[in-house]
C-alpha cells in the first residue's frame, strides 16, 4: 500500500534528535525520500544509515544564510524539487525578562528565528520550481502563551507564528500552490526537556501514555501533526498555528 506522502521529497532541520528524528522516521515510513539536516553529524549520520537509502544527512547550521544556500543546491542537484520543509532546530534556554541576557536573547533569535526564516526563503525558492508544497515551522506554546521563565525563547518562537502567516499569504497571492503552518507543542519528552521533570521521579510517570490526560507528549505525537500538515489530506489547512499541547493552553487562559 502506498504511504502517505509517498515519493516526496522532504527536508527536516534538526532531524537528528527528539521531534526532527520523529519526523524524519514518520516521513520514510509514509514512502518519502528524507534529507535531515543537523549541526549533531554523529547522530545525523547515524539516523541516515540505519533507514538506509530513504533517508541522507548533510551537516548544516539552520541558523546560516551560506549553509542554507549549500543545502538548497544540494537538494536541486540531487532530487530537483521540494515537497515538504519542516524547520524544526530549535534550542531552549529558560530566563524571565530579569535573568535573560541581551546574549541570550540574541542566541535564541539567531538559532530559533533566523533559522526559520532562512529556511522559508530557501524553501519557497524550491518548492515554486516544483509546482508547490507544504512548509511545517516548529514553535512553542511559549510563542502564544505568556510563560514567565521563557521570555526570550518565547519571543523567537512568536517571531515564527508571524513569519508563518506572511509566508502562507504571500504564496497564496502568488499563486504558488506552497501551504505554511507552524506547529505549537508543550512539554515533549525530548533531550532538550530532560532537566524539567523532578530527580530521582521517572519522567515517564507524566507522560500521555501514563494518563492520557497528562501534558507530556512523545515526538511521535507531534510527528504525527507534521505529518498531517505534509501531505494531501490538508490541502485547505493554510497559515495556522496548530497547538500539540495536550490542552495545556486552554488550562492556563
Ligand atoms: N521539547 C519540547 O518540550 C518542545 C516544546 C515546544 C517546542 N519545541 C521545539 O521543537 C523543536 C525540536 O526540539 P526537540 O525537543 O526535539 O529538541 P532536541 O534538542 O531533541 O533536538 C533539536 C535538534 O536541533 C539541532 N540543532 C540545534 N541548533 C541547530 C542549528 N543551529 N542548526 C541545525 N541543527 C540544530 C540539535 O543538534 C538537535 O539535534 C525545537 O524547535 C524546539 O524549540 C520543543
Amino acid at each position: 500500500m502506498a504511504g502517505r506522502i509517498e515519493g516526496r521529497i522532504a527536508l527536516v532541520t534538526g532531524g537528528a534528535s527528539g521531534v526532527g528524528r520523529a519526523t524524519v522516521e514518520a516521513f520514510v515510513r509514509e514512502g518519502a525520500q528524507v534529507v535531515l539536516t543537523d549541526l549533531n553529524v554523529e547522530a545525523g549520520e547515524a539516523l541516515a544509515a540505519e533507514l538506509g537509502g530513504k533517508a541522507c544527512f548533510i551537516r548544516q547550521d539552520a541558523a546560516s544564510a551560506a549553509d542554507w544556500d549549500m543545502v538548497a543546491a544540494a537538494v536541486r542537484e540531487r532530487f530537483g524539487r521540494l515537497d515538504i520543509l519542516v524547520n524544526n532546530a530549535g534550542i531552549l534556554l529558560k530566563g524571565s525578562i530579569e535573568d535573560a541576557t541581551l546574549d541570550d536573547w540574541q542566541r535564541l533569535m539567531r538559532i530559533n528565528a533566523d533559522s526559520v526564516f532562512l529556511g522559508c526563503k530557501a524553501g519557497v525558492a524550491l518548492m515554486k520550481d516544483s509546482g508547490g508544497g507544504s512548509i511545517i515551522n516548529i514553535s512553542s506554546i511559549a510563542g502564544i502563551a505568556g510563560r514567565d521563565d521563557y521570555a526570550a525563547y518565547g519571543a523567537s518562537k512568536a517571531a515564527i507564528s508571524g513569519l508563518t502567516r506572511a509566508v502562507a499569504a504571500h504564496c497564496r497571492r502568488a499563486k504558488y500552490r506552497i501551504r505554511c503552518n507552524s506547529i505549537h507543542p508543550d512539554g515533549i519528552m525530548t533531550p532538550m526537556t530532560a532537566g524539567s521533570y523532578p530527580q530521582g521521579v521517572d519522567p515517564a510517570r507524566f507522560t500521555i501514555d501514563a494518563d492520557p490526560m497528562n501534558r507530556a507528549c512523545l515526538p511521535a505525537d507531534v510527528a504525527a501533526a507534521i505529518l498531517f500538515l505534509a501531505e494531501d489530506g490538508s490541502r485547505a489547512v493554510n497559515g495556522i498555528e496548530l497547538r500539540v499541547d495536550s490542552g495545556q493552553f486552554v488550562m492556563s487562559i
